[in-house]
């Protein structure tokens, strides 16, 4: 049997990641594939709490940082590792490429403070397959601008978006080899094609 594979999907708040995180995942599902569906930050008790208090309360751009991490962290332990090592297939909506684009594009957090962390929390641990969900950033903003309450990230302002994209793209550049840009903005069938084509490929 094949290893059990980790994916994780990323992308700007309103790239429609979600609705086809959810598609992809059945697909898979209904190709027999032992699938696990997660999220950051979550996906644990104690990581959920800490995904409530970073949505919800201001803090330094570092403290976001670390909690990231920290949620992270437990996730690996309680989650991903366990499930990976029964050969049960994870796919996280969102990983540490949102930090790097986040906390580091969006917010200004040193690169290397970033790598540090990521080394601390999963040096031997990267995704097998990332789905990058790009978009141009006024069309990302008119679809957020439908949700009736916007959380702490989705409030922000367009330039940070522009930077959380860029620093997305630059970290796809850098580990192209597990990367997969997929154009967002286009239609949702022909979205799904291109995704029925990656799970082809898997
Ligand atoms: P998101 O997947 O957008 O949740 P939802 O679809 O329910 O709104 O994730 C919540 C936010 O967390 C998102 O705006 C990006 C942010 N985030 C970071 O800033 N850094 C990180 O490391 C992670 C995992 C998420």
């Amino acid at each position: 049997m094949s290893q059990a594979k980790f994916i994780t999907f990323e992308g700007v708040d309103g790239a429609g990641k979600s609705t086809h995180l959810e598609w992809f995942a059945n697909t898979l599902r209904q190709r027999g594939v032992d699938l696990l569906v997660t999220r950051e930050p979550g996906g644990t008790p104690l990581g959920e709490r800490l995904r409530e208090i970073l949505l919800h309360n201001a803090m330094h751009a570092e403290t976001e940082a670390l909690l990231m991490f920290a949620a992270r962290r437990e996730h690996i332990e309680q989650v991903i590792r366990p499930a990976l090592q029964r050969g049960t297939w994870v796919i996280s909506d969102r990983f540490s490429d949102a930090s790097f684009a986040y906390q580091g594009g969006g917010r200004g957090v040193a690169l290397q403070k970033l790598e540090q962390l990521e080394q601390w929390v999963h040096a031997d641990l990267q995704p097998d397959l990332t789905l990058l969900f790009d978009i141009p950033i006024e069309i990302a903003r008119q679809r957020l601008s439908n949700n009736v309450s916007l959380d702490r990230f989705e409030q922000e302002q367009g330039v940070f978006f522009e930077k959380v994209r860029q620093a997305y793209l630059a970290r796809s550049q850098k580990h192209s080899s597990r990367f997969a840009v997929i154009h967002a903005e286009k239609t949702r069938d022909e979205v799904q094609a291109s995704l029925l084509r990656i799970v082809s490929s898997l």
